[in-house]
C-alpha cells in the first residue's frame, strides 16, 4: 500500500506532530470543522497514529466514545452527543479491497455521517470525490530505537484536500487555520 496521497490531491499541508497529544489535537481541530457527508482517509504504517487521530476527530465532533482500533469489527458508528452527525469509523486493514468495502454498504450512511477510514488508501477513494487524506509517517526505527519514548515519538503528517468541497476559499481558510494552530502548538 503506497503511503502517498492520491495524484488528484489539490492542496497539501505538511506538518510535524511531536507527540501523541499533538496528533489527537490535530484530529480534534479537524473534527470541529467537519460536517455530514465528509470523508477522511487515514494512511500510515502500523502504529503510525491513525486511531489516535481518529480519536481526536471523535472529540472534535463530540461523538460518543471510546474510539478504539476496530479489531474485530470493520466499522463502528459513534453517535453524536450534541445532535450533530455520527462518526463512522472504518478499519480497512482486514478488508480484501474495494469490493468488500462496498459490502459494508456505507453509501447510505455517508451522506448523513462523517466517515473516517483507517488504511483507506486505494480503497476508500471511491466512496467520495471529496475527501481529506491524512498520511502519517513515523520514524522507521521506532519503537525499537527508544522504547522509553514510545508514547511520544515524532510523526510527520501530510493533509491533502481533494474535491470541490475542499477547494472553496472558506474550506481552505479553515484548513489553513487548523494546520497553523497545530504548527504553533508544536
Ligand atoms: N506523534 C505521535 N502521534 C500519534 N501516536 C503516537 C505519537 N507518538 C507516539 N505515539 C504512540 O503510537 C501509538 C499509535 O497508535 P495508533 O493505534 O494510533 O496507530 P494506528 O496507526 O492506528 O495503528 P494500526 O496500524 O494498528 O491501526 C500510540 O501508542 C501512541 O501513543
Ligand atoms: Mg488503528
Amino acid at each position: 500500500m503506497s503511503p502517498e496521497p492520491s495524484d488528484d490531491a489539490q492542496l497539501e499541508w505538511p506538518l510535524t506532530l511531536g507527540t501523541a497529544d499533538a496528533t489527537r489535537r490535530l484530529g480534534r481541530r479537524l473534527g470541529e470543522m467537519l460536517r455530514a457527508g465528509d470523508l477522511v482517509v487515514l494512511t500510515g504504517g502500523l502504529g503510525a497514529g491513525k486511531t489516535t487521530l481518529a480519536q481526536g476527530l471523535g472529540e472534535g465532533l463530540r461523538v460518543r466514545g471510546p474510539l478504539t482500533s476496530p479489531t474485530f469489527v470493520l466499522a463502528r458508528v459513534h453517535p453524536s452527543l450534541v445532535g450533530g452527525p455520527p462518526l463512522v469509523h472504518v478499519d480497512a486493514y482486514r478488508l480484501g479491497g474495494a469490493l468488500e468495502l462496498d459490502d459494508l454498504d456505507l453509501d447510505e450512511a455517508l451522506d448523513e455521517s462523517v466517515t473516517v477510514v483507517e488504511w483507506g488508501h486505494d480503497v476508500a477513494e471511491r466512496l467520495s470525490d471529496d475527501r481529506l487524506e491524512v498520511v502519517l509517517r513515523s520514524d522507521p526505527t521506532w519503537p525499537a530505537a527508544d522504547p522509553a519514548r514510545a508514547d511520544d515519538a515524532e510523526r510527520t503528517a501530510s493533509i491533502a484536500a481533494v474535491g470541490p468541497r475542499w477547494t472553496t476559499a472558506a474550506a481552505r481558510a479553515a484548513l489553513d487555520s487548523v494546520v497553523g494552530a497545530c504548527r504553533a502548538a508544536g
